[in-house]
């Protein structure tokens, strides 16, 4: 025998309830997004890696180690999407959607990929669910795309949620903040982590998830950005939180929160689960007024966030799944009655009914076994003595024409 081939490390295949489960989470999210006129987009899996090389960042992990780039010659690079902002951008600029009434609500719910060590809930393809705002920097955008998250989460019921919103302000801001910081860390490098320290010049902020003790003893002294936000900005950011508190939305303001990639500005927001481990981590994001810009186009706000598929469904307690309802199974004593039968069974699914099929070549009795199993309403026998149905609530059974099975099992009553 060969070798088996296995799925490569941090995948993993859906299967049975696992997959039902996440059909019920994608109904929630189109029943939710779409009644606040969020309209779904499916972008490709693969984009130009310049794209997420200049919109994600190239001081950001995902763009320094966690790219899968598929190398198309000299003069092109792709990348399997990291995430879904990005590119959901390029579709508005490409489309020319700045025409459309703003902002332009989207959402999605797709595949992305990232080169991360494996671990529970932290796989190398997973599925987001994401939401983005395009052509508003109305602090009310803000509010509302977070009360979507929430409701969302509260559909599924998961657990242990916890919500942090914070602002980072406009880029000049950042700027300016990012060189205290950057002194600041140097005056204490001595206490610093090696990886901290190594990144004062490419990523100061950084520094407040660090899980380092002494590191940590230091950014509680470290100044905050939220302190040195413009009139401006502290003005919508108290906006944002007065909807959120009209909404009914529990929230805290955490001015160290820290998000792993570069184009937010102002809002900036992520949900945990004590549920989970160590990746707590079930939804987040933020406003990326710049973004747009330096993907090529012109200045354009915009507002979202994406939730971990996998995060979600750990993070939440399985609901009971009802088996999909079976209205009529089709058995056939011998091979000759099997063009009769898979006739049968075609004509009881155009009309509408949930109809199987034996296509297991088992004997009679091991097919109404199966048709037991399946929890079907009733069973079609086909044979010498004709068609005979069997109610499988009563164990009723009696031979009717073959062309009025359909009248006999319309509105599953009994027989
Ligand atoms: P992100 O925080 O990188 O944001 O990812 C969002 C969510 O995706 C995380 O909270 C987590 O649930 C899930 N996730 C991320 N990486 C993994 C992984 N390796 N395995 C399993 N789940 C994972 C973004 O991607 C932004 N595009 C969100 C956004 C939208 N910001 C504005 N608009």
């Amino acid at each position: 025998m060969s070798p088996k081939i296995q799925a490569p490390r941090g995948t993993f295949d859906v299967l049975g309830d696992d997959a039902l489960r996440r059909t019920a989470l994608e109904a929630h999210a189109r029943r939710i997004l779409e009644r606040a006129g969020y309209a779904r987009i499916e972008t490709p899996t693969f984009e130009a890696t310049e794209l997420f090389a200049r919109g994600v960042g190239e001081s950001t992990d995902v763009v320094q180690k966690e790219m899968y780039t598929l190398d198309e010659g000299p003069s092109e690079s792709l990348t399997l999407r990291p995430e879904g902002t990005a590119p959901v951008c390029r579709a508005y600029l490409e489309h020319g959607m700045h025409k459309l009434p703003q902002p332009v609500k989207l959402w999605y719910l797709s595949s992305f990929y990232r080169r991360e060590r494996p671990q529970a809930g932290r796989y190398r393809q997973f599925t987001q669910i994401g939401v983005e705002a395009i052509g508003s920097d109305d602090p009310g955008v803000d509010a509302e795309v977070i009360l979507l998250l929430a409701e969302l989460l509260e559909a599924v019921g998961a657990r242990g949620l916890r919500l942090r919103v914070s602002s980072l302000g406009t880029p000049a801001t950042r700027e300016t903040y990012r060189r205290d910081l950057q002194d600041y860390l140097r005056e204490h490098a001595a206490q610093l982590s090696e990886e901290v320290r190594n990144r004062i010049d490419l990523n100061p902020l950084r520094a407040f998830d660090a899980d380092h003790e002494g590191t940590k003893r230091v950014m509680a002294g470290a100044p905050l950005l939220i302190d040195h936000l413009t009139e401006e900005d502290r003005e919508h950011f108290s906006h944002v939180c007065a909807l959120l508190d009209v909404a009914g939305v529990a929230y805290e303001v955490d001015p160290t929160l820290v998000r792993g990639l570069d184009y937010y500005t102002r809002t900036v927001f992520e949900m945990t689960s004590d549920a989970l481990g160590a990746q707590s981590g079930v939804g987040g994001g933020g406003r990326y007024d710049g973004l747009m810009e330096v993907i090529g186009g012109p200045p354009t706000p915009g507002m979202g966030w994406a939730a971990g598929v996998e995060r979600i469904l750990l993070s939440s307690p399985p609901p009971p799944v009802a088996p999909a309802p079976l209205d009529l199974y089709v058995a056939y004593a011998a091979p000759e009655y099997r063009k009769a039968a898979f006739r049968l069974a075609a004509d009881a699914r155009r009309a509408g009914h949930a109809a199987r099929l034996e296509l297991g070549g088992r004997s009679l009795k091991g097919q109404l076994k199966q048709a037991d199993r399946a929890g079907a309403r009733f069973v079609a026998i086909l044979g010498e003595e004709g068609t005979s149905l069997k109610d499988m609530e009563s164990g009723e059974q009696k031979t009717v024409e073959a062309d009025t099975v359909m009248h006999h099992i319309r509105g599953g009553k009994a027989l």
